[in-house]
């Protein structure tokens, strides 16, 4: 600890060093100043006196000088002495000045380096001229609170490769939605409510999307499959004409996607049909009667065995949201509208299949059509023609032993990799764990690994999940050093930390069951009703599912290194644990674990196998009283573009150690709160360091 004080003091005195020296000569070309001042003077319709006034002045250069401040006051912010582009202007941000004139693309677009550019809340009109696309570098951009009109020029904005915001909010914005924009990878926030734009959604294809917001528009259509994950509030307030998840009304047609879903489901029905018919022909043709009554025979056994299968698996939550049937549209239809209420919550039906002969039928496969979940399809293809002997049969991989059983891999015959979690945990009953996992299966959310079947004895459970072959958390923090990979930078660190807390959010809410937020409701330990599994979500007797083992070995990482939490309440820790009802504590140890979760993110830091983060929580504390707080982070954090982002690291410090232990006479944060705090920081980050440059 005393090494890590010493360095500290060292860089701190390196920065003192060099600060006095490190002057910069400012970059920009007399052309680039008079065309930044010609720029706002046209955005300040004509007005020459403006740009004095605001404090731009062509005969200065605004980034000579010492650093990120500027010369031309709070308006422009240079690079930073340490980067590439140092002496060259980073952001411009003319924010509710009541500016009234228009964009001058080309002479705005002069400045070489350019990276945000904020003219939100003045009173600009005309478009959004065609020549953005010449400021290439652009990762922000926001028009916000103006009145400009016309198309968004889709193609022009579409070649701003590096955007990674793009707000057009409360303007008076025409025409459709350009679907170029989908050639724009890193994008993750488009927001675009409160305009007029009209014509269908296009189905942008981008996985890095966080925030995308058409509301209050003329919009009409199907949603697309691809946006189904945000929230109603993203949607709402367009034309009658739009339809579909999350929130409004049902489609007449399903969307394009589900269309495809249920063709190849049409296919394969009707496939297996016309192999039945043929059969049949040949038995008339080659062996008559003996072998028609031998294909009659094996239909209807199947059939009854299916049957048999369904039956004794308790018919009534089938009833409820079994929709295998391709045919019946209008139920699913149905049923997806009554459960759209939680912002990711598509789940079109859960169907559970007796998948194995009535002898080993234990089986149960959590069947979901839509392909909105981060399972691949050959994943999920292959749960769904499981049986239990596969699993017995295949080669199977020990991934890992825990506490609470272990993990393997193992790849069925179809070739495709599974996890399978064994749980030796006999203080649960069959039908609670089965009630838990079909309640878990069915709230989806893309930071959610979603069980795929699982199978229950009395001594002993198991789950089946996709296999992630991208490694966990744990592994990445803690691996070894010759693993390839590179350290998390902070970015990615606060990612996963909001994807995270996102996901825990949505599954907490979807899953509390009693309806209420509070974590301090009843005392008295509900007991599951014999009706719970009848209705389920809404049953005011239904138990809240919390994770119960969320740590960072349980984060794994999809193909795309998303993190996706998995084993979501796969263990049902014993109730004493967090204190409080039975009935919430499970919730409120979730939410200690996160903050455990997060100080291990930020300190890189492992946690003590048996401590629960504790032994971590008590350094931490020590050393944040002894104001050493940049002592606790990790050294892969601080090596590069600290300074900037230290203040945000301190934030999650703060949301971290309020979740670990709320200081006393306060209501501990439930995991929607926390997740709200940390994308409060998410946001901060993105826009003060607005890019790497
Ligand atoms: C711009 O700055 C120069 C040098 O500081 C000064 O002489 C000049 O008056 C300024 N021009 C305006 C329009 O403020
Ligand atoms: C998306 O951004 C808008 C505008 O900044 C904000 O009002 C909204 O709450 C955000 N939505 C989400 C889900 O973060
Ligand atoms: C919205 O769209 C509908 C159908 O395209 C059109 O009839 C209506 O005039 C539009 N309303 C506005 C305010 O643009």
């Amino acid at each position: 600890m005393g090494r890590i004080r010493i360095l500290a003091a060292a860089v701190v005195l390196a920065l003192l060093a060099c600060w006095p020296t490190c002057e910069v000569r400012g970059k920009e070309t007399d052309d680039v100043l008079t065309s930044l001042v010609e720029f706002l003077a046209t955005l300040a319709g004509g007005d020459p006196a403006a740009p004095q006034r605001i404090g731009w002045n062509a005969s200065v250069d605004p980034c000579a000088g010492t650093g990120v401040a500027s010369q031309w006051g709070k308006t422009v912010t240079c690079f930073d002495t340490t980067e590439t582009n140092a002496g060259h202007v980073k952001k411009i941000e003319l924010e509710a000045l009541g500016l009234s004139g228009t964009i001058d693309a080309a002479s705005l677009c002069a400045a070489p380096a350019l990276r945000v550019v904020s003219l939100q809340g003045n009173a600009l009109r005309g478009e959004l001229p065609a020549g953005v696309s010449a400021c290439s570098g652009l990762t922000h951009l926001y028009v916000d609170g103006n009145r400009l009109s016309g198309p968004l020029p889709g193609s022009s904005v579409s070649q701003l490769r590096k955007l990674l915001v793009l707000d057009v909010s409360r303007n008076d914005f025409s025409g459709e939605l350009p679907a170029g924009l989908s050639a724009v990878h890193g994008l993750k926030r488009f927001i675009a409510n409160d305009n007029q734009f009209v014509g269908t959604v296009p189905d942008f294809n981008l996985p890095s999307l966080e925030n995308f917001t058409v509301s209050n528009n003329n919009l009409t259509g199907p949603i697309p499959q691809s946006l189904q994950r945000f929230g109603s509030e993203s949607f709402s307030g367009n034309a009658a004409g739009m339809c579909g998840e999350p929130a409004l009304s049902a489609c007449p047609l399903p969307p394009p996607n589900d269309e495809t879903a249920d063709q190849d489901e049409e296919d394969k029905e009707s496939k297996s049909r016309r192999t039945r018919r043929v059969l049949m022909y040949l038995g008339y043709a080659l062996l008559g009667a003996v072998i028609l009554g031998f294909v009659v025979y094996k239909i209807c056994s199947r059939k009854r065995k299916n049957k048999l299968g369904r039956k004794s698996r308790g018919g009534k939550v089938k009833d409820a949201f079994d929709s295998s049937d391709p045919t019946t549209t209008t139920t699913m239809t149905a049923s997806k509208s009554a459960s759209a209420a939680s912002a990711y919550s598509l789940p079109a039906s859960v169907e559970r299949s007796a998948a194995a002969a009535p002898s080993t039928s234990s089986l149960v496969v959590l069947r979901r059509s839509g392909t909105a979940s981060v399972t691949s399809t050959a994943a999920a293809a292959a749960a769904k023609e499981l049986r239990f002997e596969d699993l017995l049969k295949s080669p199977a991989e020990l991934l890992g032993r825990g506490r609470y059983g272990s993990s393997y891999k193992v790849v069925v015959p179809s070739g495709a990799a599974l996890a399978v979690k064994r749980v030796k945990d006999a203080s649960v009953s069959d039908d609670e764990f089965r009630r838990r996992m079909e309640r878990v299966a069915r709230a989806r959310h893309p930071a959610v690994l979603p069980p795929l079947a699982f199978y229950c004895a009395a001594q002993e459970k198991l789950v089946v999940y996709e296999f992630l072959a991208n490694g966990s958390l744990a592994k990445i923090l803690h691996g070894s050093i010759e693993s390839s990979q590179a350290p998390l930078d902070w970015p990615a660190r606060l990612h996963i930390a909001a994807k995270v807390a996102d996901g825990m959010a949505f599954m907490h809410s979807s899953l509390r069951g009693d309806g209420s937020g509070s974590y301090s409701s009843s005392s008295t330990p509900s007991t599951p009703s014999s009706g719970e599994a009848a209705t389920d979500g809404a049953n005011a007797n239904a138990v809240a599912v919390a994770h119960g083992s969320l740590k960072s070995s349980n984060i794994l990482f999809t193909a795309s290194m998303e993190p996706c939490v998995s084993e979501y309440g796969v263990i049902a820790p014993p109730p004493q644990l967090g204190g409080g009802s039975s009935r919430s504590s499970g919730l409120r140890a979730d939410v200690r674990a996160y903050g455990v979760l997060l100080l291990e993110l930020l300190t890189g830091k492992c946690t003590a196998a048996q401590g629960d983060g504790a032994e971590l929580a008590r350094w931490v504390t020590s050393v944040i009283r002894e104001e050493w707080t940049a002592e606790v982070f990790d050294r892969a954090l601080l090596s590069r573009g600290a300074a900037v982002s230290e203040q945000r690291m301190v934030q999650l410090l703060q949301v971290a150690m309020r979740c670990v232990e709320a200081s006393p006479g306060e209501a501990p944060p439930t995991m929607r709160e926390v997740a709200g705090m940390v994308n409060a920081i998410v946001e901060e980050d993105d826009r003060s360091l607005s890019a790497e440059a």
